[in-house]
């Protein structure tokens, strides 16, 4: 890792001095302030920081489903304020219709772009053998396990074959052998259409086998605290000298944040008496 910040050329994704306000109880919060980052067509972004800090307001920005906030995002050079079919987002939750199968889930992903019955039929299809779910296209997601009902929702947001992906921990529900199969396909599928990724995770070691570059943000309010270049070649191999330092550098930068002099944590529930619960909040 170089740890460079340099420019990107043919930047697809420009966020300028993007920030993020909530109001919480009456009171501002300002979650997300003066982002500024350049995304290249088909760079692969992994987006790490602690719990809180802003990741999922963040892709939510990005994907055009909060259009109030300040500074610029914009997609080859228009502003972005709305959903559009150039992006597509997998959420942190799974977000299936319970009342729809398995299959209908994953062609809603097709919804925008409506082709004729049998080409959603072998899309879909396709998907469903990507992620691993053939004998279950019938199947409700409540009959699903947490992992099955995470893959279905890949498949839905990969369908539509968008030119940007966003993807909130899409990975955290599935097993170590699923979840780096999943991360092979990711990289496949960015081979093979060129797709610009945006992923978020909580894992170090998944940043540094998916990214081109990572983006570690600061919390409180976040903010990019640096980028770091992965400039490790493809296929990455985990048990490298190279990729263990790698992931150690990673580490170390996000334990600054825990390190840092913040506010006192509050004490975790199962320590409060609970004659005390009513004077937290
Ligand atoms: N709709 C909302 N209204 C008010 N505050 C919100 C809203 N959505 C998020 N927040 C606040 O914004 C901050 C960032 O939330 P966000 O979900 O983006 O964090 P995150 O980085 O994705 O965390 P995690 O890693 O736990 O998923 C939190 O303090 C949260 O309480
Ligand atoms: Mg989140």
């Amino acid at each position: 890792m170089s740890g460079t910040t340099q420019a990107v050329q043919e930047a697809v994704l420009a966020l300028r001095h993007v920030g993020k306000r909530f109001e919480v109880d009456g009171r501002p919060l300002q979650v997300l302030h003066d982002l500024n980052l350049e995304v290249a067509e088909g760079e692969f972004t992994v987006i790490v920081g602690a719990s809180g800090c802003g990741k999922s307001t963040l892709l939510r920005l990005l994907a055009g489903l909060d259009a109030a906030y300040d500074g610029e995002i914009s997609v080859d050079g228009r502003a972005v304020r709305d959903v559009g079919r150039e992006r597509g987002i997998i959420f942190q939750e799974h977000r299936l219709f319970p009342w729809l199968t398995v299959a209908d889930n994953v062609a809603l992903g097709l919804a925008a772009e409506a082709p004729p019955a049998a080409q959603v039929h072998e899309r879909v299809a396709a998907m469903i053998a990507l992620v691993g779910l053939q004998g279950f296209e019938r199947a409700l997601p409540h009959q699903l396990s947490g992992g099955m009902a995470q893959r279905v929702a890949l498949a839905r947001g990969l369908i539509a074959d968008p030119r940007i992906l966003l993807l909130d921990e899409p990975f955290g529900a599935l097993d170590a052998l699923t979840r780096h199969q999943m991360q092979d396909e990711l990289l496949a599928i960015r081979e093979r259409r060129r797709t610009t990724m945006l992923l978020v995770t909580h894992d170090v070691e998944e940043a540094i086998v998916l990214a081109d570059r990572i983006v570690v943000l600061a919390p409180r309010p976040g903010r990019i605290r640096r980028i770091i270049d992965v400039d490790l070649p493809h296929p990455r191999r985990r048990g490298s000298y190279r990729f263990h330092s790698a992931r150690e550098a990673l580490m170390e930068e996000l334990l600054l944040d825990e390190n840092a002099a913040g506010e006192p944590r509050r004490k975790a529930a199962e320590e409060i008496p609970l004659q005390h619960l009513q004077y937290l909040w």
